[in-house]
C-alpha cells in the first residue's frame, strides 16, 4: 500500500460489477483500500459487494459491504451510517452508481425516466445530505461524482434519460462544491468515456472495442483502473485545493471530431 489514503474512510457507492470482470467502482474500492483508506463498500446486489469486498481482504485492506439501493433516501443515510458506525469517521464518500438507459426522446417512458434519474442522479443528492455532517466532523472530506463524457456532448443515438442524468451531475457538483466549500468539503465529478467494464462488454462487439480504441487521440482501450486512478487523485490531499471540477478521463475523445462524432456508443 502507497498511503496515499492513510488515515481515511471511504463509502464507494456500486462497488460491484454488473457482470464478470471489473467494474469501476470495484477497480475504484480496491484502489482507494491499497491506498490505505477503509473501505465501506455498498452495492443493490450483496454477492457484488462481497466479491469486491473478498478482493480487498485477501490484498490485506479492511472493507466491509452494505446492501443498499440508493434510489432510496432511507439507504443513503444508511449506508452513511454503517461507515461512520463501523469505522468511526468519514473523509470520502465517492458516488459511483449509474444504470445506462438507451432510449432516445421518441421511446422514453415517464416510468424509465424516473428511475434513470433516481438512481443516476437523485441517489447523490441523497448520500451527500447524510454525510455532510460527518464529513464536516472530520474537518472537511472529498465527495466524488461518477458522470460521463455523454453528459458533455452529443452522441447520435439517444441516450435521453441517461445523458440527461450524467449532465445534472455535472450542475449537481457545481452547486455542491459552492455549498460545501467553507466546510472544507470537496465535491469533483469523473467523466469517464466509454470502458471495458460489465456494463458495456455485453453489447460491445469486437469490431466496435477497436472502432473505440482508435477513436480517442490516445489509441489504447480504457479500463475501470483508469477511472479509479483518478478517483485516488480526488479522495487524497494532493487535490485538497480542486474542488467543483470535472475530470475527464476519455483519451481525448471529447477533444476531437475525427472519429469521436462518429462513435456513437455514449456511456
Ligand atoms: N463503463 C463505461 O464505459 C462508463 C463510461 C462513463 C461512465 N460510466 C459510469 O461509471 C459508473 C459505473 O459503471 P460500470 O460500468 O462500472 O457499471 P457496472 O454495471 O459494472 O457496476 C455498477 C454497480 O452498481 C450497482 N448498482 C446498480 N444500481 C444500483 C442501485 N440502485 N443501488 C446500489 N447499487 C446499484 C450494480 O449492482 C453494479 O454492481 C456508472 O455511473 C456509469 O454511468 C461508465
Amino acid at each position: 500500500m502507497a498511503g496515499r489514503l492513510a488515515g481515511k474512510v471511504a463509502i464507494v457507492t456500486g462497488a460491484g460489477s454488473s457482470g464478470p470482470g471489473v467494474g469501476n467502482g470495484k477497480a475504484t474500492a480496491i484502489l482507494f483500500a491499497r491506498e490505505g483508506a477503509k473501505v465501506l463498500c455498498a452495492d443493490r446486489v450483496a454477492d457484488r459487494a462481497g466479491e469486491t469486498c473478498a478482493l480487498i481482504r485477501a490484498e490485506g485492506g479492511v472493507t466491509s459491504s452494505f446492501v443498499a439501493d440508493v434510489s432510496r433516501r432511507i439507504d443513503c443515510a444508511g449506508l452513511v451510517s454503517a461507515a461512520v458506525g463501523r469505522y468511526g469517521r468519514l473523509d470520502v464518500l465517492h458516488n459511483n452508481v449509474g444504470i445506462t438507459s438507451r432510449s432516445g426522446i421518441d421511446e422514453v417512458t415517464e416510468e424509465e425516466w424516473d428511475h434513470v434519474l433516481a438512481v443516476n442522479l437523485k441517489s447523490m443528492v441523497f448520500t451527500v445530505q447524510a454525510a455532510v455532517p460527518h464529513l464536516a466532523a472530520a474537518g472537511g472530506g472529498s465527495i466524488i461524482n461518477v458522470s460521463s463524457i455523454t453528459g458533455l456532448r452529443v452522441y447520435p443515438q439517444g441516450h435521453t434519460a441517461y445523458a440527461t442524468s450524467k449532465a445534472g451531475i455535472i450542475g449537481l457538483t457545481t452547486t455542491l462544491a459552492g455549498e460545501l466549500g467553507g466546510k472544507r468539503i470537496r465535491v469533483n465529478c469523473i467523466a469517464p468515456g466509454q470502458v471495458y467494464t460489465p456494463m458495456v462488454a455485453g453489447r460491445l462487439t469486437p469490431e466496435a472495442r477497436e472502432q473505440r480504441r482508435l477513436a480517442g487521440l490516445i489509441p489504447d482501450e480504457g479500463t475501470a483502473w483508469d477511472v479509479g486512478w483518478a478517483a485516488v487523485y480526488l479522495a487524497s490531499d494532493e487535490s485538497r485545493w480542486v474542488t467543483g471540477h470535472v475530470l475527464v478521463v476519455d483519451a481525448g475523445i471529447t477533444l476531437t471530431t475525427r472519429s469521436g462524432a462518429r462513435f456513437s456508443d455514449g456511456t
